[in-house]
Parts: C-alpha cells; structure tokens; sequence
C-alpha cells in the first residue's frame, strides 16, 4: 500500500524546525503542497523571523517537492488570515491542516504568572482554533478536510511546571471532540497527535541517549497517516520512538444509589464507583 497526496494542500504551523519540519518534508515528499508556517522565534515565544519557515522551504524545493514560506503567528488573528489567503492565493484549495506551532513557559503554578498562563494558552489553544476557524469554511465548501491537533502527555496526565501548558494542550482535545461529530457531514476528520521527540523543547528534560531514540521522523508517520484519505476521526495518537499507541477517556460503570443517595453513602461506595476493572470509552 503506498499513500500519496498529491494534489493535495496542507499548512503545517510551526515547521520552521522540530516535529513540524519532518511533518512538512514527508507530506512534501509524497507529492503535497505545503505551506511552512513558522513565527521563528524562540521556545518561549518572544522574537521571531522568517528565516527558519524559509529554510525548510528550501529543503523541499531542493528535493523537488513544491512549498511556500509564511512567517505569520498562530495567535494573531490577522496573520492567520493573512496564511489562509497566501495559501489560497498560490494553490487554490486547503486540504490539510496541522496545528503544531507552540511554546514553553514552564514554572510551577506557585511561581507562574497570568501572563504566562495566557500566552501559552494563546498560541497553542487560541492558535489552534483560529487556524481551524479560518480553514473550516474551506474545508466544507470543499467537502473534505484532514486536521491534526498537537496534544502532549502533559495534556493528558499532567506534569510538573506545565499547569499552562497542561491546560492548553488537553483545551485542543475537547475542540477536536466536538469538531470531530460537527465536520462528519461535509467528510472533515480531526485527530490528535500526542508525541515524545528530540526537539530543542526537549533537549533540556530528556538524557542524552535517549534522545537519539527519539527522532521526530519516529512521530511523523503517525501523523501523516492522521491526515490521510483513510484518517479516523477523533482519535489520540501517541507516537514516540517509531512506537504508537492511543489514548482515550474511559468510564467505570454507573454505580447507582438510588434513594439511599446521600454523602455518607458516596463515601461507603468510593471503592466500587472508582473500580475501573470494567472501564469502558463512553458508547462501546
Ligand atoms: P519546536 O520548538 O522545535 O517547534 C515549535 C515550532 O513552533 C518552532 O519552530 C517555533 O518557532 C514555532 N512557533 C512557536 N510559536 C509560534 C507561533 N505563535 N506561530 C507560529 N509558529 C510558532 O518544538 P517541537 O517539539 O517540535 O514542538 C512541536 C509541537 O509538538 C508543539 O505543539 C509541542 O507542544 C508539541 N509537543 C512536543 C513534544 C516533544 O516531545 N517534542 C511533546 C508533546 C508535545
């Protein structure tokens, strides 16, 4: 089986460098348009220049793929629109999106300051939606669209100094449950992408040989595959390593009180309301 995407058009944002980078140059390789989307600043999100977007571009043209540089951020609004109609301006139609773009601003919630909270939540929630909201009408008009949100196991389980970006990232998932049953009809899957991977993010928080483990060429096949043809929908794919697993919510089995509902009687249950032996995803 070999997948392809040709005549396809996908932004990538954030692919200046890091995860992003590798997803651009494979779909590039397999026949994609793509548009590098990069701010090219630094992990903490101030600064920015075009160079790094360019640079990649450069990269796919060289091994004769087809790419466009875009220096806009992901949590401004007008440079979001200004993506879409450069996007749309040079190939005509959006088949792909991947919201990947993102920054750090890690301190334990004590020491973290709102400012803080709120920048990390604008790029990578604020910037996820802003991105889908510009494409979406496209998307339907079209009556096919692939997006992919970037989750983390922070997201998911939580992590030490990240409160901001814990709360941002599990903020893409709920957008996705919700995007997931309102695209259905016009043929729009979204997914979500939860990857452990040497990036310059990473560097600090991983030991050094584990981090030659940990490509983010290992992740990009998951990902690709997400905005394929044949994606599912509505699924948490994590990806580490060339390894792949999927996360979901599950739920225990109702528990009910009946007319002897009452504090106490919450209380002598707790073993059997949190038994997760036959835990289940809502609906199966
Ligand atoms: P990275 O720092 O190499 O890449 C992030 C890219 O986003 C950078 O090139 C940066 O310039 C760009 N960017 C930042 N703010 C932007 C903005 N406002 N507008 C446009 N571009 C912007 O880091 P990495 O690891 O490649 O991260 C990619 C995504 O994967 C992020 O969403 C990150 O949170 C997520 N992730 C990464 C993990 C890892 O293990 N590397 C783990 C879990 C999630």
């Amino acid at each position: 089986m070999s997948i392809d995407f040709k005549g396809k058009v996908a932004i990538v944002t954030g692919s200046g460098g890091g995860l992003g980078r590798t997803h651009a140059l494979e779909l590039a390789k397999r026949g994609c348009k793509v548009v590098v989307n990069d701010l090219g600043g630094s992990m903490d999100g101030s600064g920015g220049s075009s160079q790094a977007a360019q640079s990649v571009v450069a990269e796919i043209k060289a091994a004769g793929g087809d790419a466009i540089a875009n220096g806009s951020s992901v949590s401004d609004k007008k440079g979001v629109e200004n993506l879409v109609k450069e996007t749309m301006a040079a190939y005509g139609r959006i088949d792909i999106l991947i919201n990947n773009a993102g920054i750090l601003r890690d301190k334990s919630f004590k020491k973290m300051t709102l400012e803080d909270f709120e920048l990390v939540v604008n790029v990578h929630l604020m910037g996820s939606v802003y991105c889908t909201a510009a494409v979406w009408p496209i998307m339907n008009e079209q009556n096919y669209g692939r997006i992919v949100m970037t989750t983390s196991p922070s997201g998911l389980y939580g992590n030490f100094g990240q409160a901001n970006y814990g709360a941002a990232k599990l903020g893409v998932v709920g957008f996705m449950n919700t995007l997931k049953i309102e695209g259905q009809k016009t043929n729009i899957r979204i997914n979500a992408i939860a990857p452990v991977a040497a990036t310059r993010m990473t560097e600090n928080l991983i030991p050094g040989a584990m981090l030659e483990k940990l490509g983010p060429e290992l992740v990009t096949p998951g990902v690709v595959y997400l905005c394929s043809e044949d994606a599912p929908s509505g699924t948490i794919l994590q990806a580490q390593g060339g390894q792949f697993s999927v996360a979901t919510i599950v739920e225990s089995p109702w528990v009910n009180l009946g007319d002897k509902v009452s504090v106490e009687a919450v209380a002598e249950n707790w073993a059997k309301i949190t038994d997760l032996t036959a835990a289940k995803p809502r609906g199966r």
